[in-house]
């Protein structure tokens, strides 16, 4: 790829919306819109504590990590029968090729459904068909990771990941999630450890709101190949260099830091200054109908707020082709077509 050209302010958001990205790190529990939750709560009977989609999204008004998981965990609640998790994955892939993302990884928590009595087999069969019509219909290649409550056991993730094994093929990946403070990453080194000898990729949030610390052990105990959110990582050299020699990824997800409190506001974003540090940044929605936008949301209201330029847009999506788990050959398609939109924008 030549240089790349710089673009008028105004021209910018019209590329960040048009560049072909794969989109790394989103909850797929966490694109579940109040209309769908309310329209899932009444084809299966679930009684809301909440009386309209109005008073639920007023209830979106977060001061950290856990005031949304109480009402994310809720939401999950109208999740029941497998055309619900189809459903559910089907509107985000309508979504994401909206916003041309061609390649996207869903994290999905079944814990948060097995403990409600629903089949892990309901769980992964919807979501998987959700995947496949993803790629006929859409042309989005999609793949699933599990993710670990961490705020629960180590033995409850074995008993998950046992359950999860009739379906390996349908997983390309685990990952840990949920109330980071508290349950570091070398809470769960055995069931990584297993899951590493089992083939599947690795990943974990870490430095989302939690400490360095935790990076380092996501890294060296887990021996995750991507950090999901790792903006504390700024906080120690040392581990910066580190994650910028091994060109380790970092999902990143501006509109969830900012709704969440992690910065104050979106101009004061470590982005760019993560990006200038040499790390593999990408950027990611997380979880979008919470935290007020999709994917192009995220690219768009951040360059506005940090005065990144389109030489940071190739290189954040070039880095979500890069640091994704696709094979080699459509790697290089995705980056060629990245390309060949960065050649031909006027
Ligand atoms: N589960 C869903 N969204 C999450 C986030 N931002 N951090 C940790 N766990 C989550
Ligand atoms: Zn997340």
């Amino acid at each position: 790829m030549n240089a790349i050209k710089p673009i008028s302010p105004d021209r910018l958001p019209d590329l960040l919306r048009s560049m072909p990205k794969a989109e790394l790190h989103i909850h797929i529990e966490g694109s579940l819109e109040p209309e769908l939750i309310f329209a899932l709560a009444e084809r299966n009977g679930v009684v809301l504590s909440y009386s309209s989609i109005a008073e639920l999204r007023n209830a979106y008004a977060f001061t950290n990590l856990q005031s949304f998981l109480d009402i994310y965990y809720a939401g999950a609640s109208v999740l029941i029968k497998e055309q619900d998790f189809y459903d559910m994955a089907h509107a985000y892939f309508v979504k994401a090729a909206a916003d041309n993302v061609v390649h996207a990884e869903l994290f999905f928590d079944p814990q948060t459904h097995t403990a409600r009595g629903v089949g892990m087999d309901v769980v992964i069969n919807g979501l998987h068909r959700a995947c496949v019509d993803a790629q006929n219909e859409l042309g989005i290649s999609a793949s699933l990771i599990m993710c670990f409550l961490r705020h629960l056991s180590e033995e409850d993730a074995f008993e998950t990941l046992e359950k999860a094994l009739p379906y390996r093929e349908m997983i390309i990946g685990v990952g840990l999630d949920s109330g980071e403070v508290g349950n570091p990453p070398e809470k769960f080194a055995k069931v990584f450890a297993r899951c590493r000898e089992l083939g599947f990729h690795l990943v974990a949030h870490a430095g989302e709101e939690g400490p360095p610390a935790y990076v380092w052990t996501a890294l060296d105990v887990l021996k995750v190949e991507r950090i999901d959110h790792g903006v504390q990582a700024s906080k120690d050299a040392l581990l910066m260099q580190r994650l910028a020699a091994d060109r380790i990824a970092l999902t990143v997800c501006p509109l969830s830091n900012l709704k969440l409190c992690v910065f104050a506001d979106l101009a004061s974003h470590n982005l760019m200054h993560l990006l200038d540090a040499g790390l593999a940044v990408t950027v990611n929605s997380d979880d979008p109908a919470y935290f007020g936008g999709y994917v192009n949301d995220n690219f768009t209201q951040t360059f506005a707020a940090t005065g990144l330029q389109a030489q940071h847009a190739y290189t954040l999506a070039r880095n979500s082709f890069e640091a994704s788990f696709i094979d080699a050959a459509t790697k290089r398609q995705y980056i060629d077509r990245l390309n060949a939109c960065f050649e031909s924008f006027t």
